[in-house]
């Protein structure tokens, strides 16, 4: 028993399992590519490479799923780094941005925020940094495009302190940017480390130790960059902002890298760092209130995405479950906390680019794929011994709104399941008019080519004909409060707002603006509006 639980601490200690998060084209492709590159991964980076070819395509994108199986939809890639046992979630971006992308984060111990020094701080960056916040899970920075001529490394800093309200500590500083982009100076070994091209593309770039007095790197960067450089790290080490591994576990800093993922430069200083600071799975919280430990607690863990009908012919459903505590081995039985039903997992599945393994055993930290008979939903847990439910798998507020429309009014029935099992994947959700007078459902994404992508699967898997009216909502919040009546809720349906049912019967106030919902915030003082709900639990008395 105590060398099993060795063992479990052993493997769960070296696990880490993190997302990168990033605007599009920031370089998140690149730069996994060249993490599992550094990983000894190579052989999946071509498969990386694929999807970044193939991601600007919509219309196409379903043909292009189903041809590619599952690994469009990969949850997670693994690999060993330094004896870490690494999981690196993918959070779907660019057009196939959807709800899933912020939930995938639930799974994660850790994020690298990855940013564009030309671009700084964008949208989609404040966005799912704000899902992470939330969560209070520590944020590494990666900067990323050194090579090109972007903005000053300090300007950059204050702009994510700015608009991220998060202070960074940099971990390393550039010397030299744009063309002289040579390498980087590491803060904490006080060593100076300079980069060289690798002769054959895809190959790592080579590293080397230098120092201030170099002259060719004086002469490679000019000496007024050379004096910058100096000067810029005397600033620094005198503003006194050193890393702390508390503050950055509790998210209130972030540890800054700077590097271009595309010539390899900085990406493994930055990961030898990394693996040291990134946190092994800790507790997670649960409704019950305790924490389970990762260690001690016995196996545990919960579906944090659904993959439906990957298989037409078949119908299956893959759910990903992150294990959250204990040792999962195949064949296991645990209890479906929601249902209190006993489950065997017999069929566990890893995902690794176009091939399924299937899985012996896994620990806290990794990712498995169950297949699913159609009992398992999103947010659902499952474990051995007292039965305990994992919080922070949830539903986020749409930003794209639609009426669907049956063409054909004979299959309201083939609808209705469809819509059910759709929704249930979490990609898309399904709104109701409180009266019900309206007969055809709200559809809200946080992705608008989730809307396409439920039209499609609807006409193939359920041979429905739909039409979609776009409606002009793009802000929603579920409306909370013990006073909340019908009266309040016809209030709320006033100007461009409007007030819906979501699935669960959790009232849900739609607005065109920004400003019509702040204005609604304010004067509804004692309702609370909020943007994330956990599925599976009716806030409403
Ligand atoms: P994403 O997944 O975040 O959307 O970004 P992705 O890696 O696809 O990178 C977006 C573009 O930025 C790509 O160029 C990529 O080559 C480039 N890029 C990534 N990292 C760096 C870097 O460190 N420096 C520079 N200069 N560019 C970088 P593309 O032209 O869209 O694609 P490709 O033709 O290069 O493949």
């Amino acid at each position: 028993m105590t060398e099993s639980l060795d063992r479990i601490r052993a493997e769960v200690g070296r696990r880490r399992t993190f997302a990168i998060i990033s605007h599009p084209d920031a370089g998140k492709t690149t730069l996994t590519e060249k993490v599992l590159l550094y990983g000894g991964a190579i052989h999946l980076a071509g498969a990386v490479k694929q999807r970044r070819n193939e991601r600007h395509t919509t219309s196409d994108w379903m043909a292009l799923e189903r041809e590619r199986g599952i690994s469009v939809s990969t949850s997670v890639l693994q690999f060993t780094y330094q004896g870490h046992h690494i999981n690196l979630l993918d959070t779907p971006g660019h057009n196939d941005f959807s709800e899933d992308t912020y939930r995938t984060l639930a799974a994660a111990d850790c994020a690298v925020m990855l940013i564009d020094s030309v671009k700084g701080v964008e949208p989609q960056t404040i966005k799912l940094f704000e899902v992470c916040s939330m969560r209070h899970i520590p944020i590494v920075t990666f900067v990323n495009k050194m090579d090109r001529a972007g903005r000053d490394p300090l300007e950059l800093l204050d702009e994510i302190e700015r608009v991220l309200g998060i202070p960074c500590v940099p971990a390393n500083w550039p010397i030299g940017a744009g063309q002289s982009f040579q390498g980087v100076y590491d803060r904490k070994s006080r060593a100076l480390l300079r980069f060289e091209k690798a002769e054959d593309v895809g190959g790592k770039a080579s590293m080397s130790l230098s120092s201030f007095d170099d002259a060719e790197l004086r002469d490679a960067i000019g000496s007024v960059a050379h004096q910058q450089l100096v000067d810029e790290l005397a600033l620094l080490d005198g503003a006194g902002n050193e890393f702390d591994q508390e503050q950055f576990l509790r998210g209130a800093i972030t540890p800054v890298f700077f590097g271009s993922a595309m010539n390899n430069f900085g990406v493994e200083p930055f990961l030898d760092r990394f693996v040291v600071i990134a946190p092994p799975p800790v507790a997670r919280a649960t409704i019950q209130g305790e924490g389970v430990p990762p260690v001690q607690g016995g196996f545990s863990g919960f579906v944090f995405k659904i993959q439906a009908n990957m298989d037409p012919q078949h119908r299956d459903r893959v759910a990903f479950l992150r294990v959250a505590s204990g040792r999962f081995h195949k064949g296991m039985s645990a209890v479906h906390a929601r249902t209190g039903k006993a489950l065997t997992l017999s069929r566990p599945v890893q995902f690794l680019a176009q091939e399924r393994f299937v899985v012996e055993e896994a620990f806290a930290g990794d990712i498995i794929g169950l297949w699913d008979p159609g009992v398992l939903r999103i947010g659902d847990t499952l474990c051995q011994g007292e039965p305990v439910e994992y919080e922070g798998v949830m539903r986020f507020s749409p930003e794209h709104f639609v009426r669907i429309r049956l063409t054909d009014p004979l299959k309201r029935k083939q609808l209705k399941k469809g819509l059910e099992e759709l929704s249930e994947e979490g990609g898309v959700q399904v709104f109701y008019d409180r009266m019900r007078l309206e007969r055809d459902p709200i559809l809200g994404a946080v992705g608008y080519l989730q809307f396409e992508v439920v039209q499609y699967r609807l006409r193939t898997e359920y041979g429905v004909q739909t039409r979609f009216e776009s409606l002009p909502y793009q802000y929603a919040r579920w409306v909370e409060g013990d006073g909340f009546d019908a009266d309040d809720f016809e209030k709320l349906s006033y100007g461009d707002a409007m007030c819906v049912l979501d699935g669960e019967d959790r009232p849900l106030a739609l607005f065109e603006t920004e400003w019509s919902m702040r204005r609604t915030v304010e004067k509804f003082s004692s309702l609370r509006f909020v943007a994330a709900v956990q599925p599976g639990r009716s806030s409403r008395a």
